[in-house]
């Protein structure tokens, strides 16, 4: 019997987070290019790990403004893969250049390697790999080649004389958040070409409906700003002002500086993007050396959760152990036994004994609620005993309890010691002092409040 099965081409994953984002850029009655398209330029460029970035409305238009802002047109050659989709040549066939299409290794869905450096004539300004399904292509090689065929290269303006050789313009539509290692290091795609554009059209890993955004790589001696300007001009019919600039006070006015193109992204495709997907994106990339990776940030997730049911448990433990201290009249036997070692003591003494027994409880019991619950009871009524106010033993309990947590290798201490690259051996011999300090300290402030309460 056969199954007929229907496979659906890539659903967008929409979920309530991103409706709510787009329903708020809507409401905020700025729905083209304005702070949410910028505040998404700003995180694109943290992610990729380059100075700056630019959204526009498709990755073909970003590719276009590349090859336009290399001064890319008729007479000049650029090579790209066989194997892509249309949209990786036609922006140069839009700029007036050639296409030289150059065949996939065998095997491979990268372009032959070889036969990519016997494409490239004196007239080739740039070379377009594609990062096809977001595999990285060996840009190493990539440069290796440009580098070597230097002396063919003749600029043609003052980006092209920056750059000194091909430009290597990589379309990594289907790449965004793909990395690599390069001479031993992490590289985000986005910082290993000399220009990047990324597709956001509804099919793609990350999606605006559609979108796209382009990052460049450092240009010696050309200044990101006017690279970015640049791109402005391009993307918004040469206007010497956007929309947002123009709604500065007085600043309406502003000039046509060329006849250029309208390709630039709206804040409700921006707002589509700006929600869980970037945190998402930012944990599966960073926070280690080399990346997190999805099954290791769900892992990390899992792992958070279920030491949250440990605690809950705890909790629910210290529960259960109170109520039979409570119902079985132990707590109260216990409570009587203490209060006559506690009944000669003076208030500031048997506070200070308060918080280092909190300090010592604090080890026992591996939950801060737990300890709470548990230890509470019976060593809050206390306090009447003595004739100082309860609450200071909640003091007293919170001191013992900061002291504490420099030692015990809680999550919070041994995330800081990662960060810092440091053994907890290492961090046990100095940490001490702070100890100390937060007791003494503590102490003195406990003290002070049983005075001010008597
Ligand atoms: C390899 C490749 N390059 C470029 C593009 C163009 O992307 P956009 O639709 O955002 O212009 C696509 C789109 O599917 C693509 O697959």
């Amino acid at each position: 019997m056969t199954v007929t099965r229907n496979v659906p081409f890539s659903p967008p994953d929409i979920s309530e987070t991103e409706i709510q984002g787009v329903v708020e850029a809507l409401k905020s009655g700025w729905i083209t290019t304005g702070p949410r398209t910028k505040e998404f330029e700003r995180r694109i460029a943290e992610f990729c790990g380059t100075n700056k970035a630019v959204c526009l409305n498709s990755a073909t238009a970003c590719e276009e403004s590349i090859l336009r802002l290399l001064g890319i047109g008729e007479g000049d050659e650029v090579i790209t893969s066989a194997y892509t989709y249309t949209a990786s040549a036609s922006p140069i066939v839009h700029v007036g250049a050639k296409v030289v299409l150059v065949d996939v290794a065998e095997d491979s869905f990268e372009m032959d390697y070889d036969k990519l450096e016997a494409a490239i004539t004196e007239k080739t300004k740039a070379i377009v790999p594609v990062d096809l399904g977001g595999v990285i292509c060996d840009y190493e090689r990539i440069y290796e080649i440009v580098e070597r065929k230097k002396e063919l290269f003749h600029p043609e303006n003052e980006i092209q004389e920056a750059i000194g050789r091909i430009a290597v313009v990589a379309d990594a539509a289907h790449a965004f958040g793909a990395k690599k290692k390069l001479g031993g290091e992490w590289k985000m795609c986005g910082s290993i070409a000399d220009f990047t554009s990324f597709s956001f059209h509804a099919v793609k890993n990350l999606t605006t409906a559609e979108g796209g955004a382009l990052t460049w790589k450092e240009i010696p001696g050309v200044d990101d700003e006017w690279i970015y300007k640049q791109f402005m001009l391009l993307s918004l019919h040469g206007q010497s002002k956007d929309a947002l600039a123009k709604t500065k006070l007085g600043a309406w006015e502003y000039d046509i500086l060329s006849p250029a193109y309208k390709c630039n992204m709206t804040d409700v495709m921006a707002a589509a993007f700006l929600t869980i997907d970037i945190i998402i994106m930012f944990l599966t990339c960073f926070g280690h050396q080399e990346g997190l990776g999805e099954y290791k940030t769900t892992t990390a997730f899992s792992d958070g959760a279920a030491s949250l049911v440990g605690v809950s448990l705890i909790i629910g433990l210290a529960r259960g152990i109170n109520k039979v201290l409570n119902d079985g009249y132990i707590s109260d036997t216990i409570l009587y036994a203490s209060s006559k070692m506690v009944a000669h003591m003076n208030g500031s003494f048997f506070i200070i004994v308060m918080m280092l027994v909190f300090f010592v409880l604090g080890f026992i019991v591996p939950s801060s609620s737990g300890l709470a619950v548990l230890a509470m009871p019976i060593l809050a009524p206390l306090a009447d005993t003595v004739h100082i106010p309860r609450y200071t033993v909640v003091t007293a309990y919170q001191f013992g309890q900061y002291a504490m947590l420099f030692l015990a290798p809680t999550g919070l201490v041994m995330a800081t010691l990662q960060m810092l690259d440091m053994r907890y051996s290492h961090w046990m011999r100095f940490v001490w002092p702070v100890v100390v300090f937060v007791l003494i300290f503590g102490g003195g402030l406990l003290v002070t409040e049983v005075l001010i309460a008597g």
